[in-house]
């Protein structure tokens, strides 16, 4: 079977076809309307940013009894909802982790691993990793009286932008290589994703929470150096070149 990096019927490009190009150039010269005046493209979607309301807002607290309400009064002067939403954030992004890592596994059931790629046995880890933190992320938000199945506005947003990933792990014609280069680049956001909630919590004084999650950052650093190592490894194994001394997967 055909591997994306061999050469085939790939017609895009102005190469393929010069006769074509050349006329369409002709063509865009004489009918185009004006080019689109970048100035007032940006000046209709500062005032539509001005007047839209936001995609939504944190819901109230579920509950203030007990060990909520002390959480909340350890909170004091500062903003819990901006915490609360960043929660939101974080269970949405772990939770779409751990599909996207199920789905990999798909990808290296049916691939030919290059020598340094991952096994089954390592994906799977890093899939209940990502499991485990979505469970202390929703235990952190109940403790903090807010509602783990609730879709916070960081939860909306971070639920749109990943859905290219998870399109491009769920589709039959991706590579094994294709998906980890996209595990890399999800990787590396649930890696800042997590250092910034704990500069967050830490500064609310949540120092027990701050404590679990700088261990889910711990293993978010594994994680980051194990998919980067296997990012190395394929490209390496496929482009045929030596892999240099600081590949696969030794950058902390
Ligand atoms: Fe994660
Ligand atoms: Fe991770």
């Amino acid at each position: 079977m055909n591997k994306p990096t061999d050469i085939g019927k790939n017609r895009t490009g102005v190469a393929a076809s010069p006769i074509d190009s050349r006329r369409l150039e002709t063509g865009a010269q004489i009918d185009a309307p004006m080019p689109t005046d970048g100035y007032l493209l940006e000046t209709e979607r500062v005032r539509w940013a001005r007047e839209a309301p936001p995609v939504g807002t944190v819901p109230p607290p579920a509950s203030v009894k007990g060990v909520v309400k002390t959480a909340l009064e350890g909170m004091k002067g500062h903003k819990a909802t901006v915490l609360l939403d960043k929660l939101g954030e974080r269970i949405a992004f772990e939770r779409t982790g751990t599909r996207l890592y199920e789905a990999l596994l798909a990808k290296v059931e049916a691939a030919h691993v290059h020598v340094g790629g991952p096994t089954r046995g390592e994906v799977e880890k890093i899939r209940d990793d990502e499991r485990q933190h979505f469970a202390l992320l929703r235990d952190c938000m109940i403790q903090l009286g807010g509602d783990p199945t609730a879709m916070t506005p960081g939860a909306d947003v971070i639920a749109v932008a990943s859905t290219g990933w998870v399109q491009v792990l769920a589709d039959p014609r991706t590579t094994l290589t294709q998906c980890l280069d996209i595990m890399l680049t999800a990787e590396l956001a649930d890696n800042d994703g997590w250092s910034l909630l704990i500069e967050l919590v830490q500064g609310m004084k949540q120092d027990e929470i701050a404590s679990r999650f700088r261990t889910a950052l711990e293993e978010e650093d594994e994680h980051l150096v194990k998919v980067r190592g296997w990012v190395s490894a394929a490209l390496v194994g496929q482009a045929g070149v030596a892999p240099t001394p600081e590949q696969p997967g030794t950058r902390a």
